[in-house]
């Protein structure tokens, strides 16, 4: 540890940046709330910059039932240039069923809120799990699947990366219905009777009724009794249960669901980000992030997950993202999220409340900050299952820190004891707190500051 020179230069810099985008923010008074500002902006045709060019605000309502709803922010593309990457909003009421499907995309998983049970198909067999908040799962392209909130009084809200790199050329996903009938269209239905009949070994009647009947949509109830089966393999419990430890024998998974013991989490669970130790915890927040090394099924996405906890009033420092484009969706409270462009210019500054989602391009510095009344909780994908290296440009472990001497005081024009203080001045790394310091020497500290401003913009 390193003893700081002067914490309330960090401070005072900081503070002079908060201050000029709070002035910003309230110049441009847009304060209603997500959806309400969602619409108008979709009213505005698409959305693009009204509040901030990373925010997606491009909302498309893929599904919606008296079950629930499924929906789908984009980032505007050309159609040339389609987006790789989706984010998908999936609410669904209590004791209700996203009919069975598969799409051409690879969807990354998070249970938000509720409980549900996802039922897919690996290796030729169903597996189930029962996942519950903070459980991350993974349901590859082309892998047919269900999804069940099993609870009988509460919503479940899932929010999903849908990577789009695989798909047949369409800019959004496509959904094959397995299941379904008038609405939604099974794939089935698309063949003629007599191939059905055949392939069934069942009566025109009988396959009739099967295909005709549901018109619920893509989200329905199931149908009044119990939902809670314990097993939907076949109807010989005993042997689906053995397979499925056989399954788990052959692929070298011991069954746990955590973590951190060396093994990563296999293909047939889930991965809790809650139940884990963060990644990096200081007194100011907490951040996990989760690659292929700790949950193997990302790496055939190329999806990343993390999920940050800022305490009010605190940021996570100025970083950039050296191997991968990141989405973050705000999970709970509000702050601001700024974002800058190579040439050092502002590209953007926008206030954020629960709901947001947003886009930070690969190498683009940004940071965001949660506003000083409550904590802000944010969750997201990054576009890589590497291990992600972000660089902090400032803090005790940063960019800055590690480069200071002639070289980077040069480049500042300023002395390498100015320098020194600067950057030595934050003690805390990573996730830094925001405080308005009161001290006398207030004058020669901005005093500092500004030469440094000078430095940098000269
Ligand atoms: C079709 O169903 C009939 C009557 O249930 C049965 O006897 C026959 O073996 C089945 N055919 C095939 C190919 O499964
Ligand atoms: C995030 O941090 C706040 C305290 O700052 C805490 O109350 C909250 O439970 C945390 N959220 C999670 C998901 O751990
Ligand atoms: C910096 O780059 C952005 C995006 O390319 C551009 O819109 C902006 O005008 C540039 N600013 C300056 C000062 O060159």
């Amino acid at each position: 540890m390193e003893v700081a020179v002067g914490g309330r230069m960090a401070a005072s810099i900081l503070t002079l940046l908060l201050l000029s985008s709070w002035c910003l923010m309230v110049a441009s008074g847009f304060r209603q709330r997500g959806i309400e500002r969602e619409e108008e902006e979709e009213a505005h045709g698409g959305g693009r910059g009204l509040r901030g060019r990373f925010l997606l605000a491009r909302s498309r309502t893929v599904a919606r039932t008296d079950a629930g709803e499924i929906r789908v922010v984009s980032r505007y593309r050309s159609k040339s240039e389609p987006c790789p990457m989706h984010i998908g909003f999936i609410q669904m009421e209590p004791n209700s069923l996203v009919v069975p499907q598969y799409v051409d995309a690879n969807l990354v998983v998070f249970v938000h809120r509720g409980e549900v049970k996802v039922g897919w198909i690996h290796e030729d067999e169903l597996v189930e799990r029962q996942l519950r908040r903070g459980d991350v799962s993974v349901i590859p392209a082309g892998s047919t699947f269900y999804i069940v909130n099993t609870h009988s009084s509460d919503r479940s809200q899932i929010i999903c990366s849908i990577d789009t790199t695989q798909s047949m050329g369409h800019s959004l996903h496509q959904s094959f219905f397995i299941g379904g009938g008038m609405n939604p269209t099974s794939v089935l239905a698309g063949f003629d009777t007599n191939t059905l009949t055949a392939a069934f070994n069942v009566t025109a009647e009988e396959l009739e009724r099967m295909m005709q009947s549901q018109r619920g949509g893509a989200i329905v109830y199931m149908s009044g009794e119990s939902s809670e089966r314990p097993d939907l393999n076949d109807n010989n419990d005993d042997s689906a249960w053995t397979k499925q430890k056989l399954v788990d024998y052959l692929l070298g998974k011991v069954d746990k669901k955590k973590a951190g013991n060396g093994e990563p989490v296999g293909a047939l669970h889930a991965y809790n980000l809650y139940d884990n130790e963060p990644s990096y915890r200081n007194s100011f927040g907490w951040t996990t992030a989760i690659d292929e090394d700790d949950f193997s099924p990302l790496r055939s996405t190329g999806v990343g997950v993390y999920v940050v906890n800022l305490t009010a009033g605190s940021m996570l420092a100025p970083h950039m993202n050296p191997m991968a484009t990141e989405y973050g969706v705000v999970l709970r409270g509000s702050g601001t999220i700024q974002v800058v462009f190579p040439n050092g210019s502002n590209a953007m500054n926008a206030e954020v409340s629960e709901g947001d989602v947003f886009w930070v391009p690969q190498y683009f510095p940004f940071c965001q900050i949660a506003s000083s009344g409550a904590p802000m909780e944010f969750f997201g994908f990054t576009t890589s299952s590497r291990r992600n290296h972000p660089q902090f440009l400032i803090g005790a472990s940063s960019v800055l820190r590690s480069m200071r001497g002639r070289e980077l005081a040069a480049a500042f024009r300023i002395s390498e004891e100015r320098l020194e203080r600067l950057v030595k001045a934050q003690r805390e790394s990573v996730i830094l707190p925001i405080r308005h310091h009161q001290q006398p020497e207030e004058d020669e500290e901005e005093e500092e500051v500004l030469q440094l401003k000078r430095g940098v913009f000269a």
